[in-house]
C-alpha cells in the first residue's frame, strides 16, 4: 500500500473511531458564512481537524476547523465546517485530503459550497448560483504527481464534474421553495488578493459568471474518485470593477450572514429529496 492511501485509512479510522460505521451519505463542505447549518445536525458529533491524523489546521478568520457528522432531513451527512484553501500555503493535495478521506468513508455523494465574487453583471449580491461547470486556468491541479490508480483514472473525464441530476433537484427544489437560483460557471483563482478589473473582464471573456478561491480543487479530487458533486455558490458581492467601490472580505461575510437562511432551506431540501 502507499503513502496517500495508508494516510486516508488513517484519517478514516480515527473517524470511524469517533461517528461508528453507520454509512455516512452526503459530504458537504460549507464555506464562509455558510457554516452554521452544521450546527443544526441532529445527534452531531463535532471532530476538531486537529485530532485527525494527517488533516490540515484551518487558519482564516471566519472558518472553523472541524467536521460534524449528524443527521441532517433523514440523511446521514459529514460537514466541513471549514475549509482549506491554495491561498492559506496549502498544497493541493492537502486541500483535497478531506475529500478523499470521505470517500475512504464510503461517501460517493458532496456538496460543495463557497462565497463567490459576481461576474455575469446581471446577478446580485446574495443571489445563489447553481455551479454547472468551471474554469481553472492557474495553479496546479489537485491530482499532479502519481496516479492512485484505486481511487481513479490517470486520466479522468470532467464532463459531468457536476452531476446533472442533483442539479435538477437543485433547481427543482430552488423554483418549489420561491429562491432565485442562478446557474453559471464558477473559476478558480489563487488569492488572497481579490481580482483586479482587468482579471474580471478576461474572466468574463472566458465564459465564467463567478469567481472565488475554493471548490474547484475539491470538485476535481471528487470528479477522480466518481463521486458525484453539486456545487452552490452565494454571491456575497460583485467582482472588481463592475461596482464602483472596493471590495472587501467584510462585504464577504455580512452578505453571506445575510443569506443564510435561504441557503439553509435550500440545501435541506435537496439533501431530503438527494438519491443515495
Ligand atoms: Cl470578487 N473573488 C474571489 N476570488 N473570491 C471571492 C470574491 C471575489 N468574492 C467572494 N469571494
Amino acid at each position: 500500500m502507499d503513502k496517500l492511501m495508508d494516510k486516508m485509512q488513517e484519517a478514516a479510522m480515527y473517524i470511524t473511531s469517533r461517528i461508528g460505521s453507520d454509512p455516512v451519505h452526503i459530504g458537504m463542505v460549507l464555506g464562509s458564512g455558510l457554516g452554521g447549518l452544521a450546527d443544526e445536525l441532529q445527534d452531531a458529533v463535532a471532530i476538531s481537524y486537529k485530532d485527525i491524523p494527517y488533516f490540515p489546521v484551518s487558519t482564516v478568520f471566519g472558518h472553523k476547523g472541524k467536521l460534524v457528522v449528524g443527521t441532517l432531513e433523514g440523511k446521514r451527512v459529514m460537514c466541513m465546517q471549514g475549509r482549506f484553501h491554495y491561498y492559506e500555503g496549502y498544497g493541493m493535495d492537502q486541500v483535497v485530503f478531506p475529500i478523499q478521506v470521505m470517500h475512504a468513508l464510503g461517501i460517493n455523494n458532496l456538496l460543495v459550497t463557497n462565497a463567490a465574487g459576481g461576474v455575469n453583471t446581471s446577478y446580485k449580491p446574495g443571489d445563489l448560483m447553481l455551479i454547472v461547470d468551471h474554469i481553472k486556468l492557474i495553479a496546479d491541479s489537485p491530482m499532479r504527481g502519481p496516479n492512485y490508480d484505486s481511487l481513479g483514472e490517470r486520466f479522468f473525464d470532467m464532463t459531468n464534474a457536476y452531476d446533472k441530476k442533483l442539479s435538477a433537484l437543485a433547481r427543482e427544489e430552488a423554483k418549489r421553495l420561491g429562491i432565485t437560483l442562478q446557474e453559471g460557471v464558477y473559476m478558480f483563482f489563487a488569492g488572497p488578493s481579490y481580482e483586479t478589473p482587468a482579471e474580471i473582464r478576461a474572466a468574463r471573456i472566458l465564459g465564467s459568471d463567478a469567481v472565488g478561491m475554493s471548490t474547484v480543487p475539491e470538485a476535481l479530487a471528487a470528479s477522480h474518485m466518481r463521486m458525484k458533486v453539486l456545487g452552490i455558490s452565494c454571491i456575497t458581492n460583485m467582482a472588481a470593477g463592475i461596482l464602483d467601490q472596493p471590495l472587501n472580505h467584510t462585504e464577504v461575510m455580512e452578505t453571506g450572514d445575510r443569506v443564510k437562511e435561504a441557503f439553509t432551506l435550500l440545501v435541506r431540501n435537496v439533501t431530503k429529496q438527494w438519491p443515495v
